[in-house]
C-alpha cells in the first residue's frame, strides 16, 4: 500500500459556482433549463471563493491525492481564446495542493462546455471540435508541465455524449439524436486520442488516463436471452468505449450492433492512425452501483429511454438481490466494484484508480453535525473490496470516494448530497455556504491515516 493515492473527487461545474467572473465563459450547463427548486450551478458550492479553505479541509482529512476538473469555459471563455484569470485561478488550486502534498489529478472534460462552441459549430457533432478540444488540452499541458503528473481526458463519455443538456445534441427527433450521439462520441475519442498523444510530447513523463462509468451488468435471469442481453448491454455501455480509448476501435460486436441501429459513425481518412497512435496511462473507473437487464422482448428500440439505454437487444430493470434507496436506484452492490475490476483489468491489462464511488443522501444536519453513518457504510464496504482485489495483486493505485465537499449534482441538485463534508445551502436558498465535516469525514480520516487498516 506504498503511495496508495487516498483521494477524493469533485467536479468544476458542480462546485465551483462563480459562473460569469473573472472573464468565464458560459458552459452548457450555465445555459441549461434547470427545474423549478432544483440549484443550478450559478454558486454551486461556491468553491470558487472558498477554494483555499477547502485544500485547508483536504489537509486535515489527510488527503493524498484531489481529482477536481477544469471548467473549459473559464480557461477558454469563446472556446478560443485564453482567459489568463482562468488559468491563474486552477494555477492556485494545483500549488496549494502540492504545498499541501495532495496529487492534483485534473480532468479536462468533465460533462460540461463552452457554449459558444456550441453556438459556433454545434459542438461535438462537428469535428471542429476535435480541434478546440485539443487546442485547450494543449494550452493546460504546457502551462502544467512538469507540476501536473495525473491527467484525465474525459469523464464518463458516455454520460456526457447521451446529456444533450450538457453537449449541444439538441435534436428533437430522437431517432437522429440518437445517430447524434454516437457521432459526437466518435469525435469525443478522435479528440481524447490526440490530447493523449499531445501529452506525450509536450511533458513524456506525465500520465494520462480516461475515466468511464463502468457498467457492470447483471443479467436478470440465467436464460440464455437474459445473458446475451446483458452481456451486449456491457459491450455497449461499458467496454465501447474503453475499448476505443485503449484499442482504438469498437468490438466486432458494437461494430454489428451500431450497423444494425444506423448508427455507425461516419469516419474520415487518417482517423485509424490517430486512434491506434496512443493508448491511455491508466484507467479510472467511477462506480456507484451494478446494473440489471433482461431480454428486450419487443425487439424494438424504446427512444423515450435515455439515449445509452436505447436497445432493441435489452431492457435495464430491477436487480431483486439489491438493496435500494430513494436515490440509489440500482441498489447497493460493493462486490459489483471488485468483479468490474477484474473485468477490466482482465481486457486492458492497465492500472486502475477509482476515480469516483459514493452514497446519495438526504443528509440532514443536526447540532451542527451530519451523522451520516449509511455513508460510512456504502464506502466501508466497497473500499473493503477495492482492497481485496490490490492485495491479490491488481494494480489499484487509488481511491476517491465522491465527492469531497457536497455539490450541485449533476441533475438532481442539492436534495441529493454526496459529500464527506457539508456545505451548508438549499436548493432555492445559497445562505452561507459554510463548510460542516460530517461523520464520514472523520472516519477516512482514519482509514487514510491507517493506510487503509482501519475500516
Ligand atoms: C458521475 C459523475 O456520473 O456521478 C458526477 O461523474 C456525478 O459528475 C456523479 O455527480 C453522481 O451522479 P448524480 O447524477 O447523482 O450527480
Amino acid at each position: 500500500m506504498n503511495n496508495f493515492l487516498w483521494g477524493a473527487s469533485t467536479s468544476g461545474f458542480q462546485v465551483e459556482g462563480g459562473y460569469n467572473l473573472d472573464g468565464k465563459g458560459l458552459s452548457t450547463t450555465d445555459v441549461r433549463q434547470v427545474k423549478e427548486g432544483i440549484a443550478d450551478c450559478k454558486v454551486a458550492s461556491d468553491h470558487y471563493h472558498h477554494f483555499k479553505e477547502d485544500i485547508l479541509l483536504m489537509k486535515e482529512l489527510g488527503l493524498k491525492a484531489y481529482r477536481f476538473s477544469f471548467c473549459w469555459a473559464r480557461i477558454m471563455p469563446d472556446g478560443h481564446h485564453v482567459n489568463q484569470k482562468g488559468l491563474d485561478f486552477y494555477d492556485q488550486i494545483i500549488h496549494l495542493c502540492l504545498e499541501n502534498h495532495i496529487e492534483p489529478i485534473p480532468t479536462l472534460y468533465h460533462f460540461e462546455m463552452p457554449q459558444a462552441l456550441v453556438d459556433e459549430f454545434g459542438g461535438w457533432k462537428n469535428r471542429r471540435c476535435i480541434d478546440a478540444f485539443v487546442e485547450y488540452a494543449r494550452i493546460c499541458f504546457t502551462k502544467w508541465k512538469g507540476i501536473v503528473n495525473y491527467w484525465v481526458t474525459i469523464n464518463e463519455q458516455l454520460i456526457a455524449m447521451a446529456a444533450s443538456d450538457l453537449n449541444g445534441n439538441h435534436e428533437s427527433d430522437k431517432v437522429l439524436q440518437t445517430k447524434n450521439m454516437y457521432q459526437m462520441s466518435y469525435h469525443a475519442s478522435l479528440a481524447e486520442k490526440k490530447a493523449m498523444k499531445l501529452l506525450k510530447e509536450i511533458d513524456p513523463k506525465a500520465k494520462i488516463g480516461v475515466v468511464n462509468a463502468v457498467q457492470n451488468v447483471y443479467p436478470y435471469s440465467s436464460s440464455p436471452e437474459d445473458v446475451l442481453a446483458a452481456m451486449d448491454a456491457e459491450e455497449l455501455m461499458m467496454y465501447m468505449l474503453l475499448d476505443m480509448s485503449v484499442k482504438g476501435e469498437y468490438s466486432f460486436r458494437v461494430k454489428n450492433i451500431l450497423k444494425k441501429m444506423n448508427c455507425s459513425p461516419v469516419k474520415e481518412d487518417g482517423d485509424d492512425e490517430i486512434l491506434h497512435a496512443v493508448q491511455p496511462d491508466f484507467i479510472g473507473i467511477n462506480y456507484y452501483s451494478s446494473i440489471c437487464v433482461k431480454e428486450n422482448k419487443t425487439a424494438t428500440v424504446n427512444y423515450q429511454l435515455p439515449p445509452f439505454f436505447r436497445s432493441s437487444m435489452f431492457e435495464v430493470c430491477p436487480n431483486e438481490h439489491l438493496k435500494k434507496t430513494k436515490w440509489m436506484a440500482n441498489g447497493i452492490d460493493p462486490l459489483g466494484i471488485r468483479s468490474i475490476i477484474y473485468k477490466i483489468y482482465n481486457r486492458y491489462s492497465l492500472p486502475i484508480i477509482i476515480t469516483e464511488n459514493g452514497m446519495a443522501y438526504s443528509d440532514v444536519l443536526e447540532n451542527n453535525q451530519i451523522h451520516d453513518d449509511y455513508r460510512i457504510d456504502y464506502l466501508k464496504s466497497h473500499i473493503k473490496e477495492v482492497l481485496i482485489a490490490k492485495e491479490e495483486g491488481y494494480p489499484i493505485f487509488g481511491y476517491c470516494p465522491w465527492s469531497f465537499i457536497d455539490v450541485v449534482s449533476s441533475h438532481q441538485g442539492f436534495s441529493k448530497r454526496y459529500g464527506l463534508v457539508y456545505v451548508n445551502r438549499t436548493d432555492e436558498d445559497v445562505m452561507d455556504c459554510k463548510r460542516i465535516k460530517k461523520n464520514s469525514f472523520y472516519w477516512y480520516q482514519k482509514v487514510i491515516e491507517s493506510n487503509g487498516e482501519k475500516l
